[in-house]
């Protein structure tokens, strides 16, 4: 796993089989009928507290890592022709950040596991507003079958659907989901 200058965790197994991204968007730009069309990129975002899944109240959230969810889906990503992008932040803000990237960048969606800031956060719930990628709520657990004030979600309402109550299977479900978007 490589992180980048600010720390954040980025994956890519298979760096000799996927094209760069930059390759591919400098193609779209060259190719009019390409330039409108979104890029065949999600990005998993991840907040708070989700650095920690294996050790973390694992009754509740069981023993897959973010590393052992993120290489799952790389592979799936990969037989799907899709080119996934997992990150995860404990700051609100990188998460905002990384909400206008996918929509400057015209992601084909967002797979968003906001953690506890799914229950407190307007910044999310207007980012998700501010942008055009649909955006794909995801929860290991089941909030509703949780304590009261898990829930309610400021994601929820905004995003194009929610998949909550698979564990890990959650993710997977979820880049399904993303998948079917293409047209
Ligand atoms: C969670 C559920 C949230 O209520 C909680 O704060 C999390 C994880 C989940 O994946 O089940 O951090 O998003």
């Amino acid at each position: 796993m490589a992180r980048d200058a600010a720390g954040w965790k980025r994956r890519n197994r298979h760096p000799a089989i996927a094209t760069p991204l930059a390759d591919k968007l400098a193609f779209a730009a060259r190719t009019p009928i390409l330039a409108f069309m979104s890029v065949n990129l999600v990005l998993v975002l991840n907040g708070p507290n989700l650095n920690l899944l294996g050790s973390r109240e694992p009754e509740i959230y069981g023993h897959d890592t973010l590393d052992s969810i993120a290489a799952a889906l790389e592979d799936q990503a990969l037989a799907l022709g899709i080119e996934i992008d997992l990150r995860q932040s404990n700051h609100e803000g990188h998460l905002v950040d990384w909400l206008h990237e996918a929509g400057a960048r015209r992601c084909l969606a967002v797979i968003l596991n906001a953690g506890a800031f799914t229950h407190t956060s307007v910044a999310l719930h207007d980012a998700i507003k501010a942008i055009t990628v649909p955006v794909i709520e995801v929860h290991l657990s089941n909030p509703h079958a949780r304590e009261a004030f898990r829930h309610h979600s400021f994601i929820s309402s905004v995003a194009r659907g929610t998949i909550c109550g698979f564990g890990a299977g959650s993710y997977a479900l979820a880049l399904d989901a993303a998948a079917r978007l293409r047209q």
